[in-house]
């Protein structure tokens, strides 16, 4: 049959080739790529730095808006969906498309973790938004590390603790959304009194790995991010693997009831970034990468700036030391998803093994530690591993920070022997109870590590001493909870953290924990299916949240029966 010439075949627009007559996809917006060529200058367009780019637009933009994506996209090489992917992931990024609003120009987050709720989160989040004018809005967000002084609030990134409606609201008609930096021991100072001799006597070889990681091993210094992992074993196993390789440092500090790693970078970061040094010098590794949570802004400075003034020193070559800034996800702080997160991906965590001494960041054998752990390296080697295994009570060895919080007189941390019982803790360093309190029970590892009731405060708290009763010390996070405590209500807080901080990636802990809340709201309990969903989730979850999210909600079942609902 004879064509119609006429008649003109249809051309899809995204089909592409010849013929078409529409570019595929979203288009680039000169306008706003030159916004982000300015915005990434010299930076290497390197696809790690993807969440270090998306801060660099949030922060100037308040919103991370499709145009600029297409055009970060665009100047990354990288696809939309990748960029998108990663920037939905995060709480600290709005992403806006062409139908939905910018946020206001302010963000009030309150936190409604579980200490910050027990000193009236809820009464503060309905009488702030009662009162706040449109250009401001509330938002609820975790722990930020500020539980001794709660209830804890952000304006923008600036932190209000103990905060009332009334100051959060002074503080955000001043607009002034900045701390001052605390008074810390700098450079200068730290050098003065010995810092970095250490580190320098390493270099020039009077040290040698192997008889530091004696001493680690004398010492029995465990990994203090959380897991316990002995740190000496870790460096012999990351040493055991080929290089090159890596050092990344956990300063992602997400755990509810833990504000330690804060209270030591805000007062001497250097005896920290000495530790850190020995590490990386120990395994040879090439490079140190720091994942800061975003939640400690004024700590982000305080490293950028004696970071720096290390690199002018004669202890290190500039360029080494990469600080990078968490984006709101506590899942980041689980350390194979804190290695997705260095690469600029969403945090989701690894399958193990292989575990990061083999195969950690960018594919390399990596060493991570936690803020802590590092922290302690000089003394312990300087002081000698008697100077640790000394201390302890009740058969432990050793000392142990807890982050305490709660109905005590003088929350805070507390530096003790490692096996102290949460009595001692309470009466020997928190000047007892809060007047008018009487103890009720504790959270000693904070919202992972369960509850135990006040008739169990003569257990030793340690690495290993809890797991027997269904708990954990974890990162040390002691909350304590009087009679005007609800372990119920407790329960469920932690369950929605869980809930809201899932990375989502398996179904055991994102629809575990979804229907866990759903069904600790209902009046009546129903217990047999609580139980059957808790054990399945700690039985089938990838990682340590899904599998920790019910420790508290079964302790409820074990030790607090009047709270059953
Ligand atoms: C859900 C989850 C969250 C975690 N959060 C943190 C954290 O915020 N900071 C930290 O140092 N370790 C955290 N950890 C423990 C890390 O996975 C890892 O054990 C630690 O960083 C290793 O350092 P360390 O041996 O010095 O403790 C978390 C673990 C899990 C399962
Ligand atoms: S247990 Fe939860 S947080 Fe961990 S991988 Fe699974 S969904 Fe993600
Ligand atoms: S700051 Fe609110 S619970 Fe930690």
């Amino acid at each position: 049959m004879a064509k119609n010439k006429s008649v003109k075949r249809h051309s899809h627009p995204g089909r592409g080739g010849r013929g078409a007559t529409h570019p595929k996809g979203r288009q680039l917006d000169p306008k706003a790529h030159d916004q982000i060529l300015d915005l990434l200058g010299d930076n290497l367009r390197s696809r790690d730095l993807l969440i270090e780019f998306l801060h660099l637009i949030q922060d100037k933009y308040g919103c991370l808006s499709t145009k600029h994506l297409v055009a970060l996209a665009e100047e990354m090489k990288i696809a939309l969906t990748e960029v998108y992917e990663v920037a939905t992931f995060y709480a600290h990024f709005d992403v806006v498309n062409d139908q939905t609003k910018k946020p206001p120009p302010i963000t009030i987050r309150v936190c409604d973790s579980v200490t910050c709720e027990m000193f009236g989160a809820e009464e503060l989040i309905s009488a702030l938004s009662k009162k706040v004018p449109p250009e401001v809005r509330i938002l609820r967000a975790p722990c930020m590390g500020a539980c001794d002084k709660a209830p804890a609030v952000a304006v923008g990134h600036t932190q209000v603790a103990p905060a009332t409606a009334s100051v959060v609201l002074e503080a955000a008609g001043e607009k002034k959304l900045s701390r001052d930096l605390p008074d810390y021991i700098k450079f200068n100072e730290y050098r003065k009194e010995g810092g970095y001799e250490l580190f320098r006597e390493c270099i020039n070889g009077i040290h040698t790995p192997e008889n530091l990681i004696e001493v680690l091993n004398e010492s029995g210094l465990r990994g203090l991010g959380g897991a316990g992992f002995p740190a000496g074993r870790k460096w012999e196993f990351v040493r055991a693997e080929d290089g090159p390789r890596l050092m990344a440092v956990n300063a992602d500090e997400g755990e509810p009831g833990t504000f330690k790693d804060r209270w030591f970078l805000e007062r001497d970061p250097h005896r920290f970034l000495e530790g850190m040094l020995i590490g990386a010098w120990a395994i040879e590794a090439q490079e140190i990468y720091i994942y800061l949570r975003d939640e400690y802004p004024e700590i982000r400075k305080i490293l950028l700036r004696e970071i720096s003034k290390l690199e002018s020193s004669d202890l290190l070559e500039p360029g080494c030391i990469h600080l990078r800034r968490g984006a709101g996800a506590y899942i980041c702080g689980e350390e194979s998803a804190m290695l997705e997160s260095i690469e600029g991906k969403r945090g989701l965590p690894r399958h193990k093994p292989p575990f990061p001494a083999q195969v950690g960041l960018f594919g390399r054998p990596t060493l991570i530690h936690n803020v802590e752990t590092l922290y302690w390296i000089r003394d312990l080697v300087q002081k000698g591993s008697s100077w640790f295994t000394q201390k302890g009570r009740n058969g432990s060895k050793g000392q142990r920070t807890f982050s305490v919080s709660g109905r005590v007189k003088n929350p805070g941390v507390k530096i003790a022997d490692a096996g102290i019982t949460v009595r001692d803790l309470i009466d020997e360093f928190c000047g007892g109870m809060q007047d008018g309190h009487n103890f009720k029970g504790y959270l000693p590892g904070g919202a992972s590590g369960g509850i135990l009731p006040a008739s169990m405060d003569r257990e030793p708290l340690d690495f290993g001493t809890l797991e027997q009763y269904g708990c954990l010390i974890g990162s040390a996070a002691v909350i304590i909870l009087s009679e005007e405590d609800d372990t119920g209500d407790v329960a469920l807080n932690l369950l929605k953290f869980f809930e809201d901080e899932s990375c989502g990636q398996c179904t055991p802990c994102r629809n575990g924990c979804e229907k866990a809340v759903q069904l600790l709201e209902n009046k009546t309990w129903d217990k047999p299916l609580l139980k059957e969903l808790s054990t399945v989730m700690q039985d089938a979850s990838i990682c340590g949240l899904g599998q920790a999210a019910t420790n508290g909600l079964n302790s409820v079942f074990k030790y607090f029966p009047e709270d059953i609902k």
